[in-house]
């Protein structure tokens, strides 16, 4: 390569294949397979809430679950699995700017709502953990090794437990978008990881929490492969004027909602 030659952002090896599709027959097919659903929905098919079958989310393709779940005891698998306390977690772990010397970098927010049940009951003492990339948009994993700058001050997990109201409370910093080799030049959305542990460990539900106007709803697949429209957007936040720490931090709110017709929608594994 001379000085003449137009240099890549990222080196050659961390580039999609020059045979990836664009995103604009990514984009195509996430329209085409939106309106077939649509269609096949008022024909009076009963579809799931998630497409396990979504082609444009290739790298889904070959690992997504072709069986039932398999049903296990809840009694029996108790006597091995863990369980959580309002003891076992310290307060200060659901912060995470503080976790190391220095402040981290980016847009510190305070992420606040509720555990629902499907009566709209709070969901009391129950264990919230969430994991996210950092304000450049990337994690401290050996498998992401786009070139966005780590943050020594910043490990991007966090957990605490919902109080009396199912109230619970992060403070973090925004996460950026990043790129994943879906296709060619494919970003996935902000967002945070949430696991909601349950009562007990048969029960845990991952999803993930999205923020306001993100210009790649559109373009993602992995939010576009939940069917309906409703459910895609429950899972984005709001923002929230009064919640936000004067001063301090911008605000989102987001309540998860764990069963019934309302229910925020979860990843395929905790799907019953
Ligand atoms: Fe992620």
């Amino acid at each position: 390569m001379t000085d003449a030659d137009p240099t890549p952002a990222a080196p050659e090896s961390l580039l999609a294949s020059a045979d990836f599709p664009p995103q604009s027959q990514i984009t195509k097919e996430i329209q085409d397979l939106h309106a077939e659903y649509e269609r096949r929905e008022a024909a009076g098919e009963k579809l799931p809430l998630t497409m396990h079958d979504f082609p444009p989310y290739r790298s889904s393709l070959l690992r997504h679950p072709t069986k039932n779940p398999k049903l296990v005891d809840p009694e029996t698998i108790e006597l091995h699995s863990p369980a959580f306390g309002q003891r076992d977690v310290a307060a200060i772990e659901s912060d995470l700017t503080l976790q190391h010397s220095g402040e981290p970098l980016g847009e510190r927010i305070t992420v606040r709502g509720r555990l629902l049940d499907s009566w709209g009951r709070p969901v009391p003492n129950q264990l919230i953990e969430i994991w996210q990339a950092n304000s450049a948009g990337r994690y401290i994993h050996q498998r992401d090794q786009h070139p966005a700058p780590l943050d020594p001050n910043f490990t991007g997990a966090g957990r605490t437990i919902t109080d009396d109201n199912g109230e619970y409370l992060f403070t973090t910093i925004k996460p950026g978008p990043y790129p994943w080799k879906n296709h060619q030049n494919a970003w996935r959305p902000a967002h945070i990881h949430f696991s909601v542990f349950g009562s007990a460990f048969t029960q845990r539900i991952i999803t993930q929490m999205y923020f306001p106007g993100d210009p790649l709803f559109a373009l993602d697949p992995i939010y576009n492969s939940i069917r309906r429209q409703q459910d895609r957007e429950r899972l984005i936040s709001t923002y929230d004027h009064d919640l936000t720490v004067p001063e301090f931090s911008m605000a989102y709110r987001w309540d998860i909602v764990v069963d019934g017709p309302d229910a925020t929608w979860t990843e395929p594994e905790g799907e019953h």
